[in-house]
């Protein structure tokens, strides 16, 4: 089992809209596949049209302890092998107050033994306790971006919270990539994505483009692959998620992970350079 969580400080850069179309795209290979719902606004469980079911637990009763994962899975309409967990709006899971820092990690663990293979968990922005707690959980953190200088200049900011948490919790956090999304096609928008080529190297992945498609789906409650199978953002996000899937393969035979610990330990020494991160190949961990 595979856990991505899905990560950015900065509000509305498209962590939920990416989160759910990784999560379908992983689903559709025919591998059991959750979708974690730690959004306060639920907007990955409505993207979906999931909705609570009153009689089941929910998220919140599975982190404080109450309740197996499994008991509190929630069907998507028209996706097979993806379930979800959530938890009502008026349910502050994303504080991340009120559940211990490793209770994600172990719910998610008794689904391994359930045999579901990929996990992605949507987060919250504002960098909270509860995001450094899904990223406590995690095999790999993905990072979204929006252009501009803002988005861009809180690059650093998240892969220095994921770099505390690898150092703190979970050594063998890697960062899986960052995807640039909402990308207008514009002079503007081009030039945004070559510089984060530059300074990011391998790190950044295939980008979305700005698309009326992809926000019209999320208003209409399914993946745009579905809606707008032909449109220009399901074929985005289509080839974003093959280029995650190849990196989720890849690393087989790499860096020793003392190696690659010690070139995490390198890294944000410098901000003028290409980061340090942008050679991926030194922090890819074996697939576990
Ligand atoms: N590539 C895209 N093209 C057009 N609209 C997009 C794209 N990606 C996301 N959006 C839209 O932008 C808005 C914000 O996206 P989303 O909710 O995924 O961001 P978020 O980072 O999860 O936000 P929050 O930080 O509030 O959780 C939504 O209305 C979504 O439909
Ligand atoms: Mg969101």
């Amino acid at each position: 089992m595979r856990t991505i969580a899905v990560v950015q400080a900065k509000g509305g850069v498209g962590k939920s809209t990416i989160s759910v179309h990784l999560a379908t795209g992983l689903a559709s290979l025919g591998r059991a596949s959750l979708l974690v719902d730690l959004d306060p606004a639920c907007a990955s469980s409505r993207h979906l049209s999931v909705r609570p079911a009153p009689a089941k637990p929910d998220l919140w009763a599975v982190l404080a302890g109450r309740a197996e994962p499994h008991e509190a899975l929630l069907e998507v309409p028209g996706v097979e092998h993806l379930g979800v967990l959530a938890a009502p709006p008026e349910v502050t899971v994303s504080t991340g107050v009120g559940w211990g820092p490793f209770r994600l990690r172990v719910a998610l663990a008794s689904l391994k033994r359930r045999d579901v293979c990929w996990v992605v968990v949507d987060t919250a922005p504002g960098g909270s306790r509860a995001t450094q707690r899904a990223l406590s959980a995690a095999d790999e953190a993905l990072v979204i971006v929006e252009p501009g200088w803002l988005g861009e200049s809180m690059i650093d900011e998240q892969l220095r919270q994921i770099d505390q948490v690898r150092i703190s919790f979970n050594p063998s956090l890697r960062v899986l990539g960052v995807v640039p999304n909402r990308v207008p096609a514009t002079a503007d928008g081009m030039e945004s994505v070559a510089r984060l080529h530059e300074r990011y190297g391998e790190l950044i992945l295939p980008a979305v483009r700005e698309s009326g498609r992809i926000a019209a789906a999320a208003a209409a409650g399914a993946p745009v692959t579905r809606c707008d199978p032909d449109s220009d953002g399901a074929r985005d996000v289509s080839v974003l998620v093959g280029a995650i899937l190849d990196r989720l393969h890849e690393g087989q035979d790499d860096d020793p992970p003392q190696r690659r610990w010690r070139s995490c330990q390198r890294m944000f020494q410098t901000s003028q350079k290409p980061h340090p991160a942008a050679n991926r190949k030194q922090i890819i961990a074996k697939p576990g």
